[in-house]
């Protein structure tokens, strides 16, 4: 078979040093690809205006698998401030390149699993019956929508005369909102599409078949956003009652949702929701399994067959600059063995995994995050792992 091309984007920040030390991983582990690396991130934005460069683009329309570090985002006038001075007169306007990612490619299904390591000091743990302490084992998969709702970027501040002529023919806006002068309104849209709704409740009913699970759990709001969330669970209710009734249908609302996940966490399997919930719920439960050095995700588009994978924290600029990294890779790795399952490397990804958690049950390599030491530069000396330290326990686990 050809060797693969993995386009690789380093971003910003510790993003370059997560993904360097992943592929080194993969490498070791025997992943055979040649890697481009594909320019995204602040200093693209500073130096030409775009974070996302049209070049970056081509070349994951050719080889359709991303691997991502992570960005830098600022606020609309510190991008401008920052911007190079011959860009400033162009009227550009910074927006997230992992966002117009998403959405230049379709990569509409986010899945971000959370499963906890046997060992791992961050997992979560309760009080059980006579005081005793109790470590559930959580393995949930959220299906994030990840193109539209509330992300989906139609919004306005003081909205033109149409929307704002629209918005008036509802009576609830005109009841609640019809005395406010229209410049004084701010309005963010949360629109589902049907299509893009079934999408992701498909595949999250698909991936709770393949891998045994045996609930999936629409986690939104309908009982009060009747109409988009109230959409995706009659929808899901349609389509388990047809293909899926071997597959229990749980409907738990977002607020609900974040209390029970630390009282039974355990109890879930899939769950599907909209972006902005799927978002909120998939950090809730990271928090369950170690936070943000554990949390892995894909983002995808099963019909171009384009991935791309990447870690769900940022850029951490405060830890960018250290001489020796102080950050975990794990979760750069873990979205990088979502990587191996996506292309059918599975027997990669699970060897990958393994060496994983044997470095995280042995206990002896950890870094500043599992210790709970404050990210501070001399970390390192006090006894805690640094990223490359991490990324050789699992390569000698190999
Ligand atoms: P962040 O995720 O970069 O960092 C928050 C904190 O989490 C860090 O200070 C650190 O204590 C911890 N942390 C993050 N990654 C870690 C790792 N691998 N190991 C151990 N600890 C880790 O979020 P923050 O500080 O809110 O944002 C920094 C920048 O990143 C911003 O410009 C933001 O816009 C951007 N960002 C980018 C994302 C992406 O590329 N997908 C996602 C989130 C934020
Ligand atoms: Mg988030």
């Amino acid at each position: 078979m050809a060797k693969r091309t993995i386009v690789k984007m380093p971003g910003d920040g510790i993003g370059k040093v997560v993904l360097d030390e992943t592929i080194r991983v993969l490498e070791a582990a025997g992943f055979e690809a040649d890697y481009v690396e594909g320019d995204i991130g602040w200093e693209f934005w500073c130096k030409e205006g775009n974070p996302l460069p049209d070049r970056t683009l081509k070349l994951i329309e050719e080889h359709k698998i991303g691997l991502f570090g992570a960005i830098t985002s600022k606020p609309k006038d510190a991008a401008f401030e920052e911007l190079a001075p011959e860009l400033k007169e162009k009227g550009l306007v910074y927006s997230s390149p992992i966002v117009g990612l998403r959405q230049h490619f379709g990569l509409d299904i986010c899945l971000r699993p959370c499963r906890s390591y046997k060992g791992n000091p961050l997992n979560f743990i309760r009080r059980g019956p006579n005081d005793t302490i109790q470590e559930p084992e959580v393995d949930v998969a959220i299906f994030r929508q990840n193109t539209e709702g509330l992300y989906g970027g139609v919004e306005w501040s003081n909205p033109p005369d149409q929307v704002y002529d629209a918005l008036m023919t509802h009576p609830k806006f005109v009841k609640n909102f019809g005395e406010t002068p229209q410049e004084e309104l701010s309005v963010s849209t949360r629109i589902f599409t049907k299509k893009a709704t079934e999408r992701i409740l498909r595949a999250a009913f698909v991936h709770a078949k393949q891998y045994g699970y045996k609930s999936v759990t629409v986690c939104e709001k309908p009982n009060v956003i009747r109409e988009t969330s109230g959409m995706m669970y009659k929808m899901a209710q349609q389509i388990q009652k047809a293909d899926y009734p071997e597959i229990e249908l749980w409907n738990t609302n977002i607020d609900a949702q974040m209390m029970w996940l630390t009282k039974n966490p355990e109890n879930y399997g899939v769950i599907v929701a909209g972006n902005m919930f799927g978002d909120i719920v998939s950090d809730g439960f990271a928090g369950l399994i170690g936070g943000l050095g554990f949390a892995c995700s894909a983002q995808f588009n099963p019909d171009s067959g384009v991935g791309v994978f990447e870690p769900t924290h940022g850029s951490a600029p405060k830890y960018a600059d250290y001489e020796t990294s102080i950050v975990n890779p794990i979760a750069m790795i873990e979205s990088a063995c979502m990587m191996l399952d996506f292309v059918d490397e599975n027997e990669i990804a699970a060897k990958i995994r393994k060496s994983v958690a044997e470095v995280i049950a042995e206990g002896k390599v950890k870094t500043y995050d599992m210790m709970k030491m404050t990210g501070r530069a001399d970390v390192v000396e006090k006894g805690a792992a640094s990223t490359q330290q991490m990324a050789d326990a699992v390569i000698a686990k190999l």
